[in-house]
């Protein structure tokens, strides 16, 4: 069968021949349609997570969506973790139990792009985070897919007002376009610019300026996305407009970084206007400044913060909170550590919490999966991405590493 190989760890993988799953006791062969390239598989062909350097050659892909005994199911793999092929390839042998059937009318793609990173969301928010109605959220890494999905999880689980953070102008209109209320910029380039500024970001917003002729996908419920000629976008929830031409697979997005910046903000004398176009800032290396900058975002203390990204952003998101307020961490997208201060934490007599998925029941990851499936049918939920072919699975493996790519990108496999 074709499938993607990793040969070497830290290069990127090759696509080529590789042996086909032989069907075993308990198992179901998976023909594949749609497998995503995730941070999670990044990291474990690179040879260094803590799950070890996995055995060579191996097929990558920790997730998918396929077609099985005539049902489209999604399902989970252990490849990079422990020995084993992944969803990166025509075919994949799943245990039987560990396969999701999807609801009617759930798009494979969207769903792949979706997949654990929306799972983790969901769960970090309700089951670690215990988030209540009527409570205010601030997300980190709001442009990412943890992050856009929560922002709009948050929101369906009844959050009064969700704040959201990105680094890259690419991210902030990401988590704009995802519904945050308000969007903070992690970098130092464009403080001025945004602090305090109340982003209210409905896709209708008119301080968004435009380009001609330029993709803007939207969020819910948007009517008024005009499909731009020739490009096949890849889309955010309930945009009834949007469309899905025949053989095409660059998926565009709101978080394409041709579109220009929102409404640039300066201050006195301030005559810098906006970053340039697709640029990453760097981040900020003033806590206290960070928090200042989330906090004037935010309506009052916030209640939860969900945090895939730890590091400064997370030390800073930890001292908007209120007294007794819980920062859940998922991920380490910034840094590996973080500057907690002794004293917002006992002050606060904060709940700093971590989450996996890992420590999911199959119950638990199978009524997830199909919650954020249904979710996604009923076009409640859509994270931005790409759609590459697996033919050229190295390329887009390499634009994904390099934080180039214009949101998750999926391979798609038939
Ligand atoms: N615990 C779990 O079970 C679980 C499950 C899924 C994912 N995760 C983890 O959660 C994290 C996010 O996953 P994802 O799927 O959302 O990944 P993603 O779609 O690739 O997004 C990563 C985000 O991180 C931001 N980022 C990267 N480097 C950064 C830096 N140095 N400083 C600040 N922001 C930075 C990027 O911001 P810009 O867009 O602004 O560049 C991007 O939005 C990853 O660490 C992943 O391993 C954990």
């Amino acid at each position: 069968m074709r499938a993607v190989r990793i040969e070497t760890c830290g290069r990127p993988p090759v696509v080529g021949e590789h042996p086909s799953p032989v069907p075993g006791a308990d198992r179901e062969l998976v023909r594949v349609v749609a497998a995503p390239i995730t941070p999670l598989d990044l990291l474990c062909a690179g040879g260094t997570s803590y799950f070890g350097t996995p055995a060579l050659p191996y097929v990558p892909g920790v997730q998918g969506v396929g077609t099985a005994g005539g049902r489209l199911v999604w399902f989970p793999t252990p490849a990079g973790m422990a020995p084993g092929d992944g969803s990166m390839a025509e075919l994949a042998s799943v245990p039987s139990e560990d396969l999701v059937e999807l609801p009617a009318g759930a798009d494979p793609l969207a769903v792949a792009a979706l997949g654990l990173s929306a799972v983790a969301a969901y769960m970090a928010l309700t089951w670690r985070g215990e988030l209540a109605a009527g409570e205010q959220v601030l997300v980190l890494g709001g442009g990412g897919v943890v992050g856009q999905a929560a922002i709009q999880l948050a929101r369906l689980a009844g959050a009064r007002r969700v704040v959201a953070a990105a680094r890259s102008s690419a991210g902030l209109e990401r988590a704009r376009l995802a519904g945050a209320d308000a969007v903070i910029p992690l970098g130092n380039a464009s403080v001025t610019e945004w602090a305090g500024t109340d982003a209210r970001t409905s896709p209708g917003d008119p301080s968004v300026t435009e380009p001609a002729g330029t993709d803007a996908r939207t969020s819910p419920g948007d009517a008024s996305v005009t499909e731009p000629t020739g490009t096949d976008a890849r889309t955010s929830p309930g945009d009834a407009s949007v469309t899905k031409p025949a053989g095409t697979d660059a998926r565009t997005s709101p978080g394409d970084p041709s579109v220009t910046e929102p409404d640039a903000r300066t201050s006195p004398g301030d005559t810098e206007v906006a970053a340039p176009a697709g640029a990453i800032p760097p981040v900020s290396t003033d806590v206290a400044e960070l928090a200042d900058r989330f906090s004037a975002a935010c309506d009052g203390p916030v209640d939860l913060v969900l945090d895939p990204l730890f590091g400064i952003p997370a030390a800073a998101a930890a001292r908007t909170l209120r007294k007794g307020g819980r920062l859940v961490n998922l991920g380490g997208s910034a840094s590996e550590t973080c500057p907690l201060d002794s004293s917002t934490l006992r002050s606060r007599s904060l709940r700093v919490l971590g989450y996996t998925n890992n420590e999911l029941t199959r119950e638990q990851l199978a009524r997830a999966v199909a919650f954020i499936a249904e979710q996604s049918a009923a076009g409640r939920l859509a994270v931005v991405y790409e759609v590459s072919p697996l033919a050229e699975a190295a390329a887009a493996w390499q634009r994904q590493a390099a934080g180039t790519a214009r949101g998750r990108i999926v391979l798609h496999t038939s």
